[in-house]
């Protein structure tokens, strides 16, 4: 990862943000607010999951998703930059402050996941890790149907 890639807070600030959601108060309001996190489940069996990454911790730290659904990822950071991987797939995903990264994956079949960080974030980097827990479609059941 090249490091001029690494973005900091200060200096995203410095330029006055972006579209994106504000770091800073990303826990107070919008789309990130803790009531928000974790999978949702959409009108036509479309999953949902929002996530914040942290120094040092992702935010749910465990997420419980359908196998063989199409999951859109959608995440932010609410500090530095920060790199999910599900290990023992090829898939990842950057979480960058001030924006938000978007990406939709499906895990064909149920299993656990561990989600290490893969981007040097600071001093708690080589323990930042969530976990993804893929359950047979018929076992999964959404916290939180999506109210559209
Ligand atoms: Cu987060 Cu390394």
């Amino acid at each position: 990862m090249p490091a001029g890639q690494r973005v900091s807070l200060s200096v995203w600030h410095l330029f006055g943000g972006s579209n994106g959601p504000d770091p800073v108060t990303l826990h107070l309001r919008g789309e990130f607010v803790e009531s928000n996190l974790g999978a949702t489940e959409g009108p036509a069996g479309s999953v949902t999951v929002r996530m914040i990454a942290q120094q040092f911790v992702f935010v749910p730290q465990c997420i419980v998703v359908p196998a063989g659904v199409p999951i859109t990822f959608r995440i932010t950071s609410a500090d530095a930059v920060h790199q999910l991987s599900f290990l023992g797939t090829n898939y990842g995903l950057k979480a960058v402050p001030g924006a938000v990264t978007e990406a939709t994956f499906t895990f064909a079949k149920a299993g656990e996941f561990k989600i290490p960080c893969q981007e040097f974030c600071g001093a708690g980097h080589y323990a930042m890790r969530g976990h993804l827990d893929v359950v047979p479609r018929g076992q999964f059941a959404s916290p939180r149907k999506a109210d559209l």
